[in-house]
């Protein structure tokens, strides 16, 4: 479901309707054609075939002419390209990071979201990386697109041009939960988005070192990282086993291709996030792609599971 089209004139759409104009002309001069060549040149108005040797005036027209067209299209294609590939200086940046099966987006002061909010009539540069496998970042409103590559930067620009909710998905299949890589764009007035931006920084920064780094708590860790899109916190299977009761529970997992039963304990927790396939819970896939996730981090969600009951 794509929801929220805001109204807009852009170089896609005008390459498509070029595209689709030339496409439209052809298709009535060459239906006409056929239908005139049909009927002028019938068994009835023509009996005696007739061999059309070659000729050099035909032959030119119809060379010259689909080159020209192939080059325009060319043209103004490269056109909207350029548009596109160049972010306006003044654009506000955010880092995007991919990773199976969650966006993350961060903020210039620090600020990280797992929906990109931006305010309006701001262009918007997005510097795109991702933390595993190849995805593709499209936001169809803004009819942008572009690839996510992990090692690599990539990076497009926007201009939201109306407040509002716009459809951010992966458009490139990334696994099992690849339909799940979907959030917003949420488009916000300039005065809304001030408040938020400057509302509860996370990293205070002094010079270059960063102090007072509070996390964020393992509820919100599981989500930023895209843990619950395989996991759920209420019991449900999903493509990974449940959070719910986890700790403490005893799970038969697949070790080096034998069974054995365990207590899942600190250590197994911190095992299962640090190298997944080390102990697979029975009865699930070896799927789970390694995350960056610090000690720390580990530690809160290990202390998150244990009030999970
Ligand atoms: Cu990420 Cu599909």
């Amino acid at each position: 479901m794509v929801t929220g089209w805001p109204n807009m004139s852009n170089p896609a759409d005008d390459t498509f309707f070029f595209i689709l104009g030339i496409s439209l002309t052809f298709l009535v001069l060459n239906t006409g054609a056929m239908i005139y060549f049909v009927v002028r040149y019938g068994k009835k108005r023509h009996p005696r075939a007739e061999e059309v040797k070659e000729s050099i005036p035909l032959e030119i027209t119809w060379t010259v002419i689909p080159t020209l067209l192939v080059l325009a299209i060319f043209f103004v294609g490269w056109k909207g390209f350029q548009y596109m590939r160049t972010a306006p200086p003044d654009a506000m940046v955010v880092k995007v990071i991919a990773r199976q099966w969650s966006w993350t987006f961060d903020y210039e002061n620090g600020k990280e979201t797992t929906v990109l909010k931006v305010p309006v009539r701001k262009p918007v540069k997005l510097l795109i990386t991702s933390a595993d496998v190849l995805h593709s970042l499209y936001i169809p409103a803004y009819r942008i697109k572009e690839d996510c590559v992990p090692g690599m930067e990539t990076h497009l620009w926007f201009l939201p041009d109306e407040v509002g909710s716009y459809d951010l998905f992966c458009t490139e299949y990334c696994g099992v939960s690849h339909s799940d890589m979907i959030t917003k764009v949420e488009v916000m007035s300039q005065q809304n988005f001030n408040a938020w931006y400057k509302s509860g920084t996370r990293i205070a920064k002094a010079g270059k070192k960063k102090i007072g780094k509070r996390l964020p708590g393992g509820n919100k860790l599981l989500q930023d990282k895209g843990c619950i899109a395989c996991h759920s916190m209420d019991g449900t299977a999903k493509v990974g086993p449940t959070f719910k009761g986890l700790y403490g529970r005893k799970v038969i997992v697949v070790t080096d291709g034998k069974e054995r039963e365990i207590i899942a304990d600190d250590e197994y927790i911190r095992r299962s996030i640090k190298a997944p396939p080390a102990d697979v819970v029975k009865g699930f896939q070896p799927i789970m792609p390694v995350l960056q996730l610090s000690d720390d981090e580990i530690n809160e969600i290990v202390e998150y599971f244990k009030t999970l009951k």
